[in-house]
């Protein structure tokens, strides 16, 4: 086992599963996250936020989420620095652009511009939510819920500068996916000629899902209020 983790196609494994099990966090956050944007009373979206954090799942996932990005981001550094050690072979004599695409050359680059992106929005809701204990309550049918729309709603109204981070965040996470999507199924052994086009096209759909979906939101907010 311990060979596994520190061999190379070990490391990438990692990287794959913990990548594929953040892919459905996102699917699962951004469908949530929409709420926000069909009801601008902000019930909906308060129902649906309060669902997942008093949900017995969510809260099993929860610490799981934060050794996946833990693992994810660890195994990433330790990739990324055998490769520039292995490379020796001066690179300019080939022309890269046409072997790979420019988001499989900067996924280490993209990955720190999502985690700083990641360290904001953590400030900004989650640190709020949980450790500030800093946002209003509100009832609905009797029951008291965090009001998360409200603290959402009033950053996304509140500086333009903020929806602009966010649109980014959501663009650097898209393109991010484009490789991340296809290289983490290609590790686990989906690499065959058929499927390596399939899931190339499936990995472009998803990225584009995620990066157009999030940015949405503030989108929304810029445009409506
Ligand atoms: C429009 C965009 C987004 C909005 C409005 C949004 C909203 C939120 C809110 C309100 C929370 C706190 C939930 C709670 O604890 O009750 C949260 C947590 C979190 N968000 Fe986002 N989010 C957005 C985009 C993203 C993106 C792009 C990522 C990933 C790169 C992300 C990753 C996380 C993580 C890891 C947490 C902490 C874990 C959790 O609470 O489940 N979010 N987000």
């Amino acid at each position: 086992m311990s060979k596994l983790i520190s061999s190379s196609i070990g490391k990438k494994l990692f990287m794959s599963v913990t990548g594929l099990f953040l892919m459905m966090f996102l699917m699962v956050h951004l469908t949530i996250n929409l709420l926000l944007i069909f009801d601008d009373t902000g019930e909906l979206f308060n129902i649906g936020a309060n669902f997942m954090v008093t949900n017995p799942i969510i809260k099993i996932v929860e610490p799981l989420l934060a050794v996946g990005f833990l693992l994810h981001m660890i195994y990433a550094s330790f990739l990324t620095l055998t490769n520039m050690k292995a490379r020796q072979v001066n690179y300019k004599r080939f022309n890269q652009t046409k072997s790979s695409s420019w988001a499989s050359r900067n996924m280490y680059v993209l990955g720190a511009l999502i985690l700083t992106f990641l360290v904001l929005h953590i400030m900004n809701f989650y640190w709020k939510i949980k450790v500030d204990h800093s946002v209003a309550m509100v009832h609905y049918n009797g029951i008291e819920m965090h009001d998360t729309y409200s603290l959402v709603a009033g950053l996304f109204k509140s500086c333009l500068i903020y929806n602009l981070l966010y649109i980014a965040g959501a663009v650097f996470l898209g393109i991010h996916l484009t490789h991340g999507f296809w290289s983490a199924f290609q590790t686990i052994g989906w690499s065959s000629d058929i499927w390596r086009k399939r899931i190339e096209v499936v990995g472009k759909i998803f990225a584009f899902i995620i990066a157009a979906g999030f940015s949405i939101i503030p989108l929304y907010f810029i445009i409506k209020f």
